[in-house]
C-alpha cells in the first residue's frame, strides 16, 4: 500500500536564526537558514535587531524552502512553528507568519516547543543516524539552555536537571569574550583547544547538588585568572591561547559528563542523546564516544545541521504531531518562557 506523502512546513524564529524547512513524512526535503550576522558586532544577540531581521528574512526563507523541496505552498498539509521558549519579539514574527499562512491555505497549524524540538531532531530519517529508543536521556546544550531531560515518549518528557544561571554556550561565549575571541566564541575555542593541553590550567568545578548545573562561577574564575596572569605578563593570553582554550573546554566537558554519569546512575538509563549548538563541540562528541567504552552508554549525536537552531527539527515535531492530530487553534500566542 502506498503511503500518502505528508508535507509539513516548519518555521523557526526563536532567537537569531530565521529558518524554514519542508519535511515529507520523516525525511527532510529542504532546510534553509538565514543567520543574522548583525549581532556579531555587538558581542551578543540584540533582541530588537533580531526581530526586525526576522521580518525581512521570513518571506524569502520560506519561499526558498518550498523551492528547494520542489513543492508549492498548496501542497502543504500543515504548518508547524516555534511557539517558545525564546525572545518574544523574534517568536512573534514566526508565530504571526505561520498563523496567517495556515489560515490563508486553510490547513492545520501546529505549535512546537523549541526545547522538545532539539530533542526530537533525533527522529528525522537520516542515513547513518540511529534513533534513540524510549526511554532515553537527552542533554540539550546551547547558548540559551542546558538541560538533562528524561524522554519517556515523543511528548512525555521530564526535565531532571538544568542550569541555575548561565547556559553552557554562554560559558563558552563569555570565556571567549574575556580572551578577545569575538562572538560566538564556542566554535573558535573548540578549534584552538585542539592544539592545546587540557590540563595546563585548572579551574575548579562548581558545586551544584543533584543534576543541576551552574556556569557563572566558572566564568568569574576565568576572568580573575586572566586578570591576574596578564598583570604579571601582558602577553599571557597570546602566548598560552591554545592551552587556555583547551583547559576551559576540558573543565566544561567534565562538568557535563559528570552530571550525565549521575543521571544515568539515578535513572538506570544508558541511552544518551545530545542536541543544541554546543553539541557541535568536538571535545564533547569525543567524551561521549569515550563514555560508550567506559560506562556502557549508547550515544546519539545529531547530524551537524540539526544541532544548532534550525527548522528541520520544528518540521519533524510538526510531522509527529500531525500524525496524532494534535493541532493548534488560531488564537494561540507565542510564549517566551514555554516549559517542556
Ligand atoms: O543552539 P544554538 O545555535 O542557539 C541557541 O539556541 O543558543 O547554540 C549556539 C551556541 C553558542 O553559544 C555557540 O558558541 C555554541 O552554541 N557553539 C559551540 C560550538 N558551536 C556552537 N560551543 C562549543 N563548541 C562548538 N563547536
Ligand atoms: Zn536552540
Amino acid at each position: 500500500m502506498n503511503r500518502q506523502n505528508i508535507y509539513i512546513l516548519g518555521i523557526e524564529s526563536s532567537c537569531d536564526d530565521t529558518a524554514a524547512s519542508i519535511i515529507c513524512n520523516g525525511k527532510i526535503l529542504s532546510n534553509v537558514i538565514a543567520s543574522q550576522k548583525i549581532h556579531e558586532e555587538y558581542g551578543g544577540v540584540v533582541p530588537e535587531l533580531a526581530s526586525r531581521a526576522h521580518q525581512q528574512n521570513i518571506v524569502p526563507v520560506v519561499a526558498q524552502a518550498l523551492a528547494k523541496a520542489n513543492i508549492t505552498k498548496e501542497q502543504l498539509h500543515a504548518i508547524a512553528f516555534t511557539r517558545g521558549p525564546g525572545l518574544m519579539g523574534s517568536l512573534l514574527v514566526g508565530t504571526s507568519f505561520a498563523k496567517s499562512l495556515a489560515y490563508g491555505l486553510n490547513i492545520p497549524l501546529i505549535d512546537v516547543n523549541h526545547m522538545q524540538a532539539h530533542i526530537l531532531a533525533h527522529f528525522i530519517d537520516e542515513k547513518g543516524f540511529n534513533k534513540p529508543p524510549f526511554p532515553f536521556l537527552a542533554m540539550t546544550i546551547s547558548g540559551g539552555h542546558t538541560q538533562i531531560v528524561k524522554v519517556k515518549h515523543y511528548f512525555d518528557m521530564e526535565v531532571i536537571g538544568e542550569t541555575i544561571d548561565d547556559a553552557v554556550g554562554e560559558a563558552f561565549d563569555k570565556s571567549g569574550k574575556i580572551l578577545g575571541l569575538g562572538y560566538p566564541a564556542g566554535p573558535v575555542i573548540d578549534k584552538l583547544a585542539k592544539l592545546g593541553n587540557p590540563k595546563a590550567f585548572q579551574f575548579t568545578k562548581p558545586k551544584v547538588d543533584g543534576l543541576n548545573f551552574s556556569f557563572s562561577g566558572l566564568k568569574t574564575a576565568i576572568l580573575y585568572f586572566i586578570q591576574k596572569e596578564t598583570k604579571a605578563n601582558p602577553k599571557f593570553i597570546e602566548e598560552n591561547l591554545n592551552d587556555i582554550c583547551a583547559s576551559i573546554q576540558y573543565t566544561i566537558i567534565r562538568i557535563l559528563i559528570d552530571k550525565l554519569k549521575l543521571a544515568t546512575k539515578q535513572t538506570g538509563i544508558k541511552h544518551i542523546a545530545i542536541g543544541g549548538g554546543v553539541s557541535a563541540n568536538s571535545g564533547i562528541r569525543q567524551a561521549l564516544k569515550d563514555g560508550e567504552q567506559k560506562y556502557g552508554w549508547t550515544t546519539y549525536v545529531p547530524k551537524f545541521e540539526f544541532t544548532t537552531d534550525n527548522a528541520a527539527m520544528i518540521a519533524i515535531v510538526g510531522y509527529l504531531k500531525y500524525l496524532e492530530g494534535d493541532f493548534s487553534e488560531q488564537n494561540i500566542t507565542a510564549s517566551a518562557r514555554l516549559k517542556i
